[in-house]
């Protein structure tokens, strides 16, 4: 059986970004029990429905990687309680065919969400207006568990050192549960 293929599309483009050693974290966790490469998007333009078709580049690459996956993981960042400007332009452009008779590449998705903060509530309220996006685009979504980090992961004995992402039993199981649930559906097509 061909291994199950997880795209990680981060919602910070940070050198730093927490959120991507977030997806380093699940990409280490997962080993091989899967294939999991993270999308880069960065050139993806602002959506204009004046440049829509035929699709820059930079889309199309994207919106293959995603047809190709068998799952998507999500890795938000919280801005202004609400998930980055960058990843909804992302999505609006996934959200539209490539052309006329086209097939969309959203619905149906298996996906899930994780996410990490400075702040205390790790990214919660992000999370949760990515759900009613992606509710609405009708992908297949994973709810349970999961994982909003919050400070960065720092124990909460006052530590200032992060602890390893890669020992957060919430990601831990995550990890195992996106898998349970990608391969059901693998099994089931
Ligand atoms: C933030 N940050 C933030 N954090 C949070 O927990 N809740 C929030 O609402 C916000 N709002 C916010 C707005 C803007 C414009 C910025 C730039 C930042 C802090 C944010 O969580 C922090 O910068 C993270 O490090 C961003 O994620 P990456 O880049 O580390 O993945």
């Amino acid at each position: 059986m061909e291994k199950i293929k997880i795209l990680a599309v981060v919602g910070s483009f940070r050198k730093e970004s927490y959120n991507r050693k977030l997806a380093m974290a699940a990409k280490e966790l997962i080993g091989d029990r899967a294939d999991f490469t993270i999308l880069e998007y960065r050139d993806v333009p602002f959506f204009d429905q004046d440049i829509e078709f035929p699709a820059p580049d930079a889309v199309k690459s994207a919106r293959d990687a995603v047809r190709v996956a068998d799952a998507i993981w999500l890795f938000t960042p919280e801005y202004n309680h609400f998930f980055p400007g960058a990843l909804k332009n992302l999505i609006d452009w996934l959200s539209r065919p490539a052309g006329k008779n086209e097939p969309r590449v959203l619905p149906g998705k298996p996906v899930t969400i994780s996410g990490i903060s400075p702040g205390p509530f790790g990214t919660v309220l992000a999370q949760d207006h990515l759900v009613t996006l992606i509710s609405y685009l009708n992908m297949d979504i994973m709810n349970a568990p999961r994982v909003a980090i919050p400070n960065t992961n720092k124990p909460p004995d006052g530590s200032d050192t992060p602890a390893p992402l890669t020992e957060n039993p919430f990601l831990i199981a995550q990890v195992d549960a996106f898998l349970e649930f990608i391969g059901k559906r693998v099994r089931d097509q």
